[in-house]
């Protein structure tokens, strides 16, 4: 997954780059959160709700390396993750509106929160410490979380980045429940939501 070999630099617009904006109903809905929060398995159901496409940030990125994400933390660090990230990121913004679920590091870059805003409306899966913690430990294969201490790794993200999350459209908070009700309440907030700025959109002044 070099930049030499091109494998994540044909695969869209330059680290850097920020996409047009359009307009709202032509936007992507953009799952953001940390790791644990359920943006896959929400996204994907989400996604039929909307008939839109559903596509995994983190499954493009080890498509376009060729690699696992574990593989290229452990081959190339993580500075090389976030670069691709980023680029793939913008990629997929750049194409049809779909719901993309993000890893939970995305966001925290400048130039991918800026394409998210541009090209999505973002939706912050938020859950308590506990609930993150408890469905981490399930799958032992995230680079970030091998440390000694899974909850203090959280609790440290956490911190960092809950201020940063806080910046999307939505906030989703109650995640406990079955995944079927968290998808009605983002289905409700979307139309909330998109309602309140298309009121926006007319309520400029009026030019003649
Ligand atoms: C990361 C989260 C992971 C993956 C990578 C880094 C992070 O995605 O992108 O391991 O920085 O929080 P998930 O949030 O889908 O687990």
């Amino acid at each position: 997954m070099t930049s030499e070999n091109g494998q994540f630099r044909k695969a869209g617009p330059e680290a850097g780059e920020l996409l047009e904006p359009v307009p709202l109903a032509e936007r992507s809905v953009v799952l953001v959160g940390l790791m644990g929060a359920g943006k896959t398995t929400v996204g994907r159901r989400l996604a039929r709700r909307l008939d839109l496409a559903f596509v995994d940030a983190d499954a493009e990125i080890e498509q376009a390396a060729g690699e696992t994400i574990p593989e290229i933390f452990e081959r190339h660090g993580e500075p090389a993750f976030r670069a691709g990230e980023r680029r793939v990121i913008a990629r997929l913004l750049a194409g049809a509106p779909q719901v993309l679920a993000t890893g939970g590091g995305a966001f925290m870059d400048p130039t991918t929160r800026a394409n998210v805003k541009a090209r999505g409306i973002s939706i912050w899966l938020k859950a308590d410490l506990d609930v993150l913690v408890r469905r981490v430990g399930k799958r032992g294969d995230r680079p970030l979380l091998q440390t000694g201490d899974i909850k203090a790794t959280m609790k440290r993200l956490m911190d960092e980045r809950y201020p940063v999350y806080a910046e999307a459209d939505i906030v989703i908070e109650s995640l406990e429940g079955p995944h079927e009700a968290v998808v009605e309440t983002i289905l409700e907030k979307l139309e909330e939501f998109r309602a309140e700025h298309a009121e926006h959109a007319h309520a400029g002044p009026a030019h003649d």
